[in-house]
Order: structure tokens, then C-alpha cells, then sequence
């Protein structure tokens, strides 16, 4: 796909998802405020499109999963926030603006939180699709968002606090806490569709390799970009003396890995639906992202 084409195809459905999103917690009160706030920040959306276009590789309508869409980027926006404070992270700038706590208070940031993640479930429920697919569905994202999901992750991410980790285990952080939603987006996407077993099991095996090639990147970017490319604090993981990808190995080598699970992320696509190119591209614009 022609650079030009990707770009057009990525603002599109950008485009919806904005539109989409414009429209929820719109009655008002402090609560909806703080939601709307770090919900309607920008971001790259990298989720809800992975939803929609999943959807489209395997033959659905896109509007069909426009729901879906919406109901991951809430649940990753509560992450965020959740991730930001002062007990987690503590990071004062994301998405180019001041944390939800620095500008609503510790309370508010930790119920808009709880509000976006279950108003994600309210918003994926409301999808007109079959029942049946819409239970699928409400099982795949909360599998990714529990136990054995992002809030695993975060919880060993925070345990681990200056102890020095093995390659396996901040691997195995990885996984759980960013790549469990893009396995999920990937999967609701071809729910949504009415996709195959085989093609649930491709869009697992793609969004896997993608969230660990992500999440490194995030690590390498943390160390070599500025606060202000990244439109969150730079060096914010050093600072903390968190063990990432890049306090383990070279800048180059931490590059490698990317450059690998990118690439078995795409090979995972193969002969599992008609048309990969977005997908494919959408892949290497990950890998070679500055923010
Ligand atoms: C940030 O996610 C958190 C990680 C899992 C690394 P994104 O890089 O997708 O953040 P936004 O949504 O574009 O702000
Ligand atoms: C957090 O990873 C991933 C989440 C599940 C929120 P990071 O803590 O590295 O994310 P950033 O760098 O703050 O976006
Ligand atoms: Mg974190
Ligand atoms: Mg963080
Ligand atoms: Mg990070």
C-alpha cells in the first residue's frame, strides 16, 4: 500500500472514531467532564482502528463495529489515567495535555477511571449486532481488561518497582498489560464480522507480535525522544528506574526485537483474509512511529 493510501485510509477511520466519540458523556457534571477530558485528548486511536479494520479484512460492514471501537479506546483511556497517577506512574503530561489528576484531583481521576471502563462495556453492549456476538464480544474485552489482562500487567509492572527484571518477565509484563487490548481489538473486529475460528486465531497471533513490538517502541521512545514529540514526560521510566527493553539491552538490539515481532506479526496475517494491506502497513507505521 502507497504511503498516501495508508494515510488516507488511517484518517478515515480516525475520522469516524473522533466523530463517534464526540458523542458520549455529553449531559454534563464533573464526572462526564473528566471523561470527556482524557477520552477526547487525540491519541492515535491505534485500537478502535485495529477494531474496524479487522472487521473489514474479514468481511464486515465497518459501522458495524463502530461500537466496539469506541468501547476499547474507553477502556485504554481509563488505563491511561489509571496508569498516570500519582500512586502508579505519576506522570503530570499525556497526550499533550496535564494528567486527568493534575486538572480534576486524585478522586475524580480514579472514578472517571471506573466510569470509563464500565460505560466501554454499556457502549459495547448497545451494538446492534447479534446477541450472541455481542456476548462474545463482552467476554473477549473483559478477559483482556482483568485478572489475566492489563490490570495483571500493571499490577506486576508496579510489584516489580526497582527490582531488576528477567527478559522473560518484563516480556511476559508486556504482554499482559499492552498487548492483551490489541489482541482484543483485534478479535472483536472479526467478531463483529461473523469472522472464522481461523481468523480469530490470526488476529490473535498478529495483535500479539504487534503489542510486544509496541510496547518495546513505547520503551525506546520513553529513552530517546523528547516530552514534547511524545506529548508525555520523556524519561519517565529511567527516572523511576523501571526495567524496560531498553535498560536491558542496546538501543539496536532493543530495535531488532521490534523489527521481528513486526514481521511475524505480519506473516500471521497470511492466507487468513482477502485484503492485509492496511494491516500490513499499519504494522511498519507502529514499528517506525516517533510518538
Ligand atoms: C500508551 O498507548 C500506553 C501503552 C500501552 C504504551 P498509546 O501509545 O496507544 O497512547 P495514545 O492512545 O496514542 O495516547
Ligand atoms: C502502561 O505502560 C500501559 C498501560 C496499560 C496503561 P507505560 O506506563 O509504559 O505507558 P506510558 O508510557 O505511560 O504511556
Ligand atoms: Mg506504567
Ligand atoms: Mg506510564
Ligand atoms: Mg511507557
Amino acid at each position: 500500500m502507497m504511503p498516501d493510501e495508508f494515510k488516507k485510509e488511517y484518517d478515515s477511520c480516525r475520522g469516524m472514531i473522533e466523530e463517534q466519540l464526540q458523542l458520549y458523556f455529553t449531559d454534563g457534571g464533573v464526572l462526564a467532564d473528566a471523561m470527556r477530558y482524557s477520552l477526547l485528548a487525540g491519541g492515535k486511536r491505534i485500537r478502535p482502528v485495529i477494531v474496524l479494520q479487522f472487521c473489514r479484512a474479514s468481511g464486515g460492514d465497518m459501522t458495524a463495529a463502530l461500537p466496539a471501537a469506541c468501547a476499547v479506546e474507553m477502556l485504554h483511556t481509563y488505563s491511561l489515567i489509571h496508569d498516570d497517577l500519582p500512586c502508579m506512574d505519576n506522570d503530570d503530561l499525556r497526550r499533550g495535555k496535564p494528567t486527568n489528576h493534575k486538572v480534576f484531583g486524585e478522586c475524580l481521576a480514579i472514578l472517571s477511571g471506573d466510569a470509563l471502563q464500565a460505560e466501554a462495556f454499556n457502549t459495547l453492549f448497545k451494538s446492534e449486532l447479534p446477541a450472541d456476538s455481542v456476548a462474545k464480544m463482552g467476554r473477549i474485552l473483559a478477559r483482556a481488561a482483568g485478572l489475566r489482562g492489563i490490570c495483571f500487567g500493571q499490577a506486576m509492572d508496579m510489584e516489580s518497582g526497582g527490582r531488576s527484571l528477567t527478559l522473560d518477565e518484563i516480556t511476559a509484563i508486556h504482554r499482559y498489560k499492552t498487548a492483551s487490548l490489541l489482541i482484543a481489538s483485534a478479535q472483536l473486529g472479526v467478531t463483529a464480522a461473523g469472522g472464522s475460528a481461523a481468523q480469530l486465531r490470526a488476529a490473535e497471533a498478529y495483535a500479539s507480535h504487534l503489542g510486544l513490538a509496541f510496547q518495546i517502541r513505547d520503551d525506546i521512545l520513553d529513552d530517546t525522544e523528547t516530552t514534547e514529540t511524545l506529548g508525555k514526560p520523556a524519561g519517565s521510566d529511567r527516572e523511576r528506574s523501571k526495567t524496560t527493553f531498553m535498560s536491558l539491552m542496546s538501543l539496536n538490539d532493543a530495535r531488532h526485537i521490534v523489527g521481528d515481532q513486526t514481521h511475524y506479526a505480519i506473516a500471521a496475517l497470511h492466507n487468513n483474509f482477502a485484503n492485509t494491506e492496511f494491516l500490513e502497513a499499519f504494522a511498519i507505521f507502529l514499528e517506525e512511529r516517533k510518538c
